[in-house]
């Protein structure tokens, strides 16, 4: 079925929104990483009209700089209509249709700001069954179990629509009705701007009601109808923040199940919170406690969590990420992260590279095969291929004044507890011994070491901690040992440093 583009889209977004008790404007509120807002207009302009406008008056400045940026991700033009003194959604529609063409015929569709379930499908569904029918006034309806403070459908004995009645306004008999009036509408365009115009503001609230129209369109010989939705989802707004939790849960099931659909496997949907914008191959599976933020971009066989946080990350094929806290990170095609990792923007790891426990990188190119096991800082650097970080090192990148980057080249193995003063540069295949503080480019090849010689002061504790538990260990030592040993006194010879950093290897 062709499906139909609409001429216009009207976004209200005028309210105050007073419920959500926030310094935030209501609609800038998010859920699954998606402003309210950017939810509603991402649906309206799916349907590809011509002029798709937000009204606004609350916080206008800060709403409409949000538009834009919206406007921006979306690539196309979204107009901003001011409202003025007069209240009601009536006169929110009526100030939209200033910014529009005045000879503006076809389809018109109104939708809200603050109703973030609503999809393009749903909208193509209302203008197709709308222009299908020839309709002046289309309104989208649902029957719920608690319609106070709805509007009403009110029909006929025909059953046809008759008109809308605010709850304010209801007697009891309109009241017990359960069939609502969602604000969501296609007009045609010419109706909508003949009734508006003669739309008063004589009721109980004192304002201008867009459902007038339908009355008036009605008595004046134009076909109007409700087309009924199953789905109250999709319909529902969010006034203060339960309904902003329990939309951003449902949403988010939504989100999941989706993605199960397409080949996901998510391990458990109630502990996975996926955002809107995020991208997952199949086969891609998802262990439970994860949580994937923004413009997450998951490739085939990738493992995520348990316990991940990943924001704007890009994991490649068939890589794990364990127990990681990562944002604007790039995770290579069979990396392995964590667990108890921490990446934060800037961390390119290679393919086939390893970041371990309690390992933190920023601004850190880490080639493909190179390994930071355990217990790591790397902050503002570069490090080639196939190299080896051993275990609780520290890339010193701040001198208090300025952060400066070290540079590592490729297959080098670097010992335990380096220090790595920036700016430095490690030469490619070169060793460093456990414990070194690097503050001098290390030629490629080359063993840096910097140690003195480690002395023991023989009888120390036994001299300085007369009666403790350590010196009695070390009498009953001295008693039952060899009488050899107490002559090789000086530290023994261990060989090079070399040997550290060999043991840190593939550890
Ligand atoms: C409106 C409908 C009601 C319907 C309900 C669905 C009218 C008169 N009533 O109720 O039948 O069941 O929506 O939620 O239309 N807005 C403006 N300018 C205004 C007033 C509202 O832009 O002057 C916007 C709000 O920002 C919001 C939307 O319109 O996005 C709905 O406003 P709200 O006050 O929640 O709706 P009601 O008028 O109570
Ligand atoms: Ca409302």
């Amino acid at each position: 079925m062709p499906q139909h583009s609409p001429a216009a889209v009207i976004v209200l977004a005028a309210g105050a929104g007073t419920r959500m008790k926030s310094a935030t404007p209501k609609v800038m509120h998010p859920i699954a990483g998606r402003s309210l807002l950017h939810h509603a207009i991402t649906a309206a302009a799916g349907t590809g009209p011509e002029h798709l406008v937000v009204v606004l008056r609350h916080a206008r400045e800060q709403v409409a700089s949000h538009v834009e940026s919206i406007a921006g991700v979306l690539d196309r033009s979204v107009l901003v209509a001011d409202q003025d003194d007069v209240p009601g959604t009536g006169r929110a529609a009526e100030c939209a249709l200033t910014q529009l063409p005045e000879d503006m015929d076809g389809t018109v569709v109104v939708t809200y700001g603050d109703v973030p379930l609503l999809t393009t499908s749903t909208l193509f569904a209302l203008v197709e069954h709308h222009e299908a029918q020839s309709n002046a006034v289309t309104v989208l309806s649902a029957n719920v179990a608690n319609p106070a403070g709805y509007g009403r459908i009110v029909r006929d004995a025909a059953g046809d629509l008759e008109r809308i009645v605010e709850q304010k306004d209801a007697d009891e008999a309109v009241r017990a009705i359960g069939e609502i009036n969602s604000g969501i509408y296609a007009f045609e365009a010419s109706v909508l701007r003949d009734a508006l115009a003669r739309v008063d503001t004589d009721n109980a609230q004192g304002e201008k009601y867009l459902t007038d129209v339908i009355g008036i369109a009605r008595s004046g010989g134009s076909r109007v109808a409700a087309l009924t939705t199953d789905d109250v989802w999709q319909v529902e707004g969010a006034n203060d923040r339960v309904q902003l939790a329990q939309l951003g849960r449902e949403l988010n099931r939504r989100i999941v199940e989706s993605h199960m659909r397409a080949g996901v496997t998510v391990v458990d949907p109630e502990t996975t919170w996926i955002d809107s914008d995020v991208v997952l191959a199949p086969d891609v599976t998802i262990q439970p406690g994860v949580q994937l933020h923004g413009a997450c971009d998951i490739a085939a066989d990738a493992v995520i969590g348990p316990d991940t946080t990943l924001s704007d990350t890009e994991v490649g094929e068939g890589a794990t990420v364990i127990r990681t806290h990562g944002s604007l990170a790039v995770i290579g095609a069979g990396a392995a992260v964590g667990p108890f990792s921490y990446l934060r923007p800037g961390t390119e790891l290679g393919a086939s590279g390893k970041l371990g426990a309690f390992v933190e990188t920023k601004n850190a190119q880490i080639g493909e095969g190179s390994k930071v096991p355990h217990l790591t800082y790397v902050g503002d650097a570069t490090v080639g291929e196939h190299s080896n970080i051993g275990a609780s090192s520290v890339f010193v990148n701040y001198d208090g004044v300025k952060k400066q980057r070290t540079t590592i080249g490729s297959h080098v193995r670097m010992g335990s507890d380096t220090m790595y003063i920036a700016p430095v540069t490690v030469g490619d295949g070169a060793y460093s011994g456990a414990g070194a503080v690097i503050r001098d480019d290390v030629p490629a090849g080359a063993l840096a070491i910097k140690e003195g010689r480690q002395r023991n002061i023989e009888g120390w504790v036994e001299k300085n901690r007369p009666g403790s538990a350590a010196a009695q260990a070390a009498q009953l030592a001295h008693d039952t040992a060899p009488e050899s040993t107490a002559a090789d006194s000086a530290a023994p010879d261990r060989g090079t440093s070399a040997d550290d950093a060999d043991r840190n290897k593939e550890s």
